[in-house]
């Protein structure tokens, strides 16, 4: 196919920014938006040599008008949009249940799901002009697994997984490919505020740590070569998956 045009929300993160730098060094055209207007600004002067084009907008992904507009901003400068990394989240709060307040929980919900939904809504049928197309939709492995404190991440990352496995039943016959990653911990500022989050922040890694077969955490760069792939190589039978790469972990 011709040029590829990745549209990556959260795009200054971590997992974001290590997929953001793969791309670019294979010519895509990308259009990175986050909410962290000072890292997309540093990552945008990194990647604006690389690559087919760089865009970047200041964006949050729960203003349905903004993605709106950040979709049509794409197409203006680049023609389409190929591929996308859904990809922008947070930690929320980590709050044994009764005591989680009501606004940290829908925050949580409204950027880790309704947010995805949003972006979903307004970059599908782009993607969908194209003979083929990409998505991943970043999930967790906290969406099937159980875990403590973070009930409404937990519940946002399941929802991921389900509007991955529809989104991929009405666009797969149109040659996109929609997929589920459901990241282990990694590395960096999430896990940081999670940590931060728990009684004993030591323990809980010990205890995270000592329950993957890898025995450590994983690096974003070693998530974004899966990434990579699924956004530019997966064929069209790969679709509607949830992938894990999360060191095996129990
Ligand atoms: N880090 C982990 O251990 C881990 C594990 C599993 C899944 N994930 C998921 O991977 C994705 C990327 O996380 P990361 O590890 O790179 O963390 P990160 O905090 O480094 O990156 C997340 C990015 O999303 C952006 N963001 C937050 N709210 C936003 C909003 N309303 N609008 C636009 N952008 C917004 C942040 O500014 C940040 O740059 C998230 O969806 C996260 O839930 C991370």
């Amino acid at each position: 196919m011709s040029q590829r045009v990745t549209f990556i929300t959260g795009a200054a993160g971590d997992l974001g920014s290590a997929v953001a730098r793969r791309l670019a060094a294979n010519g895509d055209a990308l259009i990175l938006a986050d909410v962290d207007a000072d890292r997309l600004s540093a990552l945008e002067q990194e990647l604006s040599h690389l690559g087919h084009g760089v865009l970047t907008r200041q964006l949050d992904v729960t203003d349905e008008d903004a993605v709106r507009a950040v979709v049509d901003a794409g197409v203006t400068q680049f023609g389409t949009i190929t591929s996308l990394f859904n990809n922008a989240g947070i930690s929320g709060g980590t709050f044994p249940l009764p005591e989680h307040p009501l606004d940290d929980f829908r925050r949580t919900i409204d950027i880790n799901l309704v947010a995805m939904f949003v972006v979903l809504k307004h970059a599908l049928p782009v993607i969908a002009q194209n003979d083929d197309g990409w998505v991943v939709n970043t999930a967790s492995e906290a969406g099937l697994k159980a875990n403590e404190r973070r009930g409404a991440y937990a519940a946002a990352k399941a929802g991921v997984i389900q509007l991955s496995r529809a989104a991929a039943l009405e666009y797969s016959r149109e040659g996109v490919r929609v997929n589920a990653l459901c990241p282990g911990p990694l590395e960096g500022k999430l896990m940081r505020v999670s940590e931060g989050g728990m009684p004993d922040p030591e323990e809980f890694r010990a205890r995270i740590t000592a329950a993957s077969a890898v025995g450590r955490y994983g690096a974003p760069d070693e998530v974004a070569g899966f990434v990579t792939y699924l956004l530019t190589e997966a064929p069209g039978y790969l679709t509607g998956a949830t992938l894990s790469a999360d060191g095996c972990r129990r």
